[in-house]
């Protein structure tokens, strides 16, 4: 039996990607927690006939125990989106406070769990997680994932958009670091198939990668910002060979956890708890970092090390991330050890 939880689900993204997880037949319960708004999210999903149990929470009654206790992965979108002119890091100040919170309830109710964490800055948010669950002394870090697929998604979209490719997702093409800003590195040079982007595209092309988020919060003009591209990051097609296949993040990382291999999907770890993640540390300086992660039954099973593979314009983008992502990793970790 596997129970899936929600956390911020009445939301922008929560909507679809609950949508996505009851739709899943990996999923058996189907927990959704918010401040608002989860009895109706519940009561119309319920009515779809896939096998997944619906149930609703609020705050009130114990509704985070209700909905975390027996947990075996945790989705968490909660959280303010940004408007027009806002960085990610300007939503810090509300949503470190609200990881926190949730991932206190993560420590006690469902230790064990896998987390994915969606809320924003990811960069700050997934080291507060480590530190709220280091705190309770419950921290496995081949658990907790911070989303970062949305980035390869637009890499895949906006390469096309240059190449031609009339199947983006066919294209696989690395986006390492954090996400947000100058922290999101595509790899081009290591793209499979490979593609040839023209010189004088490409600084515009790495642009858009970095910031094509400020795309959609402009045109939603204060309305939000990606929730459909996001869910679909969550939820996105897998072309092979032959077949056209959908695993969302949180199902590849139920199916590995049922003993499939060959399961990987960038995410952005704990680089010294995860096998492989001490050498990737080591060279970037860093210890919170996104590259590929292959999928295990225990979760992050190893860190696939592409930095070295870097071409010399690609190192000099890596250059600029380490700077950012050193800030944004201390920020978080500052809010918990020494809280404002
Ligand atoms: P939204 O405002 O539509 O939804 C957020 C939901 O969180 C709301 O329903 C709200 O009631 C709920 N919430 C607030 N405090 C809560 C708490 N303490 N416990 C549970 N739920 C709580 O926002 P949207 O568009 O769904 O974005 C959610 C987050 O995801 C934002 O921080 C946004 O920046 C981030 N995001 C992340 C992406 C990624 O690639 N990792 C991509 C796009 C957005």
């Amino acid at each position: 039996m596997v129970k899936a939880v929600v956390a911020g689900a009445a939301g922008g993204i929560g909507q679809p990607l609950s949508l996505l997880l009851k739709a899943s037949p990996l999923v058996d319960e189907l927990a959704l927690y918010d401040v608002v708004n989860t009895p109706g999210v519940a009561a119309d999903l319920s009515h779809i006939s896939s096998p997944a149990k619906v149930t609703g929470y609020l705050p009130k009654e114990d509704g985070l125990k209700g909905a975390l206790t027996g947990a075996d992965i945790v989705v968490i979108p909660a959280g303010v989106p940004r408007k027009p002119g806002m960085t990610r890091d300007d939503l810090f100040k509300i949503n470190a406070g609200i990881v926190q919170g949730l991932i206190e309830g993560v420590a006690q109710h469902c230790p064990k769990a896998f987390v994915l964490i969606i809320s924003n800055p990811v960069n700050s948010t997934v080291p507060i997680a480590a530190e709220v669950l280091k705190r309770a002394g419950v921290f496995d870090p081949k658990r907790l994932f911070g989303v970062t697929t949305l980035d390869v998604v637009r890499a895949e979209t906006f390469v096309a958009e240059i190449t031609g490719e009339k199947q983006p997702s066919k294209l696989n093409i690395p986006v390492i670091g954090g996400h947000s800003g100058a922290t999101i590195v595509p790899l081009f040079s290591q793209a499979q198939p490979s593609v040839n982007i023209p010189s004088d595209k490409y600084d515009s092309l790495v642009n858009r990668v970095q910031f094509g988020g400020d795309e959609v919060v402009k045109a939603k003009d204060g309305a939000g910002s990606a929730t459909l591209s996001m869910a679909y990051a969550g939820f996105r097609y897998v072309v092979n060979e032959t077949t056209l296949t959908q695993h969302s993040f949180a199902e590849k990382v139920l199916k590995a956890a049922k003993g499939e291999s060959g399961i990987t999907e960038p995410s952005y770890v704990y680089l010294p708890g995860v096998s492989g993640g001490d050498s990737i540390a080591k060279a970037t300086g860093v210890d919170f970092f996104s590259v590929p992660i292959e999928l295990g039954a225990g979760g992050a099973e190893k860190a696939i090390d592409i930095v070295g593979k870097a071409n010399e314009q690609e190192k000099k983008l890596l250059e600029a991330c380490y700077k950012d992502l050193k800030g944004n990793i201390q920020k978080g970790v500052d809010f918990v050890q020494n809280p404002p």
